[in-house]
């Protein structure tokens, strides 16, 4: 039976025969003895050494069997042990002009990235991502909401016209989802609280570190909650993600290089920042904002938050905070108006420290039907297409509200990968549709 890299060295094999199977991650021939750095099928390493004679046909990526005898040298990499190899079976002999060396460029890994997901730096990333997913679910298993499945292709907009993708559906049009929101809203009816997790689709049309075209969104909906309600339970899962992910992947994390000191502090509760407090504090830092056409103004009420603005807001924060109450006018037709505050939304983001910037939206959604078809038409989207949404609110409507987070951004901070195409497998983005 073949072992892992990590059993062999785990326990005390010294002196035993063993076999690994893998890929040849590293190989240094020498005269007498080529010295090949075996990467097996969970990410573990391990030096092997065979006779030159033996391993002379072996190229990098080969697939691999090599039986042999363990020891321990302390010159050997990745925990000083090696296996003194006596056999090699070769599965297949990769072809010599494997793309990806020492030094790429972040393009051509992008451009080859099924094979860059073989770099230990993505596997790194795979692992904390798993774990990100695990705890989640584990959280809100744990917590009484029940896991649902929304679908993914639909007749509505959600976050607004300007991202749709459009899709040809047999002879109609629907669109790729942008947040399977509407629909939770509509099983907390018969299920209560309910949480999903799905891709999410945005044409997003400008190039920046934050931005998918597909990302995973993980959503959570609850009948009869408050805004603070809401607010709470996304500071405790946050928290438990990251306290949890933290201590299941210390390896992959050290291996980024990623210092968790700051993670480490990652507890409820968040600070909540009002969004005129928010307005007032950049207005006091000289904050402007560019209109379409070119015009600038100080930064003032109504205004939404650019990057630089939430890199401000979260500047001098070790937790991330939370922006509450946005402008109904800069925010999607469902949230609800607060009825103390005209034109005031009871609608958050959460908001990561150092720049990470938004991690989730969420709020208090309209659950009048009058108000609701309002904001629809002025948001300039087709009522018919809500048809059945706005039967919510008609048969038994109830105050409720929810949120959504997306994956990557929360990966992309507990990684602090430079670009969040970095923190998912096969990014999509405007530029980029393969592999
Ligand atoms: O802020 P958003 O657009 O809010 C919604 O979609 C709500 N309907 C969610 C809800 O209340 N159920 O998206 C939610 C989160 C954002 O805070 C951000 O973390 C992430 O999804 N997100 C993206 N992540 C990567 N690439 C994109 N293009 C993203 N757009 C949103
Ligand atoms: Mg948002």
């Amino acid at each position: 039976m073949p072992l892992r890299a990590a059993e062999i060295k785990s326990t005390s094999h010294i002196g035993q025969q063993v076999s690994i199977r893998g890929w040849v991650h590293r190989l240094r021939k020498q005269k007498e003895n080529s010295f090949i750095l075996v990467r097996d099928d969970r990410g573990g390493v391990i030096q092997c050494v065979l006779p030159t004679e033996k391993a002379a046909t072996l190229t990098i990526e080969s697939s691999v069997e090599i039986t042999g005898v363990v020891s321990q040298d302390s010159r050997a990499p990745e925990g000083g042990f090696e296996i003194k190899g006596t056999d090699l079976r070769i599965f297949n002999a990769a072809g010599t002009d494997y793309p990806i060396g020492e030094y790429q460029s972040d393009e051509l890994l992008l451009d080859k990235r099924h094979l860059a997901l073989r770099t230990r730096k993505m596997i790194a990333i795979a692992k904390i991502r798993a774990s990100v997913l695990d705890y989640s679910r584990k959280w809100f298993v744990d917590n009484g909401w029940l896991e649902v499945t929304p679908p993914t292709i639909v007749k509505g907009a959600v976050e607004g016209g300007s991202t749709l993708f459009k899709l040809k559906y047999f002879d109609e049009e629907a669109y790729l989802s942008q947040s399977a929101q509407l629909y939770l809203e509509a099983m907390i009816f018969s299920l209560g609280p309910v949480w999903s997790l799905t891709p999410s689709f945005r044409a997003e049309k400008s190039r920046t570190v934050r931005h998918l075209a597909e990302f995973t969104h993980l959503e959570a909906e609850a009948p009869w909650v408050t805004l603070d309600d809401i607010l709470n339970v996304q500071e405790k899962l946050v928290s438990y993600v990251i306290e949890n992910t933290v201590k299941a992947r210390a390896e992959e994390l050290a291996y980024l290089k990623r210092d968790v000191s700051d993670l480490r502090k990652i507890e409820p509760p968040f600070d909540r920042i009002p969004y005129e407090k928010a307005i007032e504090l950049l207005r006091s830092r000289g904050f402007t904002v560019t209109e379409e056409d070119g015009s600038r103004h100080d930064i003032s009420i109504g205004d939404d938050l650019s990057t630089d603005s939430e890199r401000e807001l979260t500047k001098d924060a070790e937790k991330p905070v939370f922006v509450v109450g946005y402008p109904i006018a800069i925010k999607p037709f469902y949230v609800k108006e607060d009825p103390e505050r005209r034109g005031f939304g009871l609608a958050a983001d959460m908001l990561a420290p150092r720049g990470f910037g938004e991690i989730t939206s969420g709020g208090m959604r309209e659950d009048d039907i009058g108000s609701i078809t309002e904001r629809i038409k002025r948001e300039g989207l087709n009522p018919d297409a809500y048809d059945w949404y706005l039967d919510l609110r008609k048969y038994g409507s109830v105050p409720h509200g929810g949120f959504g987070l997306g994956i990557e951004r929360l990966i992309r901070w507990i990684t602090n990968a430079e670009d969040i195409k970095d923190t998912v497998l096969f990014p999509r983005t405007m530029s980029r549709v393969t592999p």
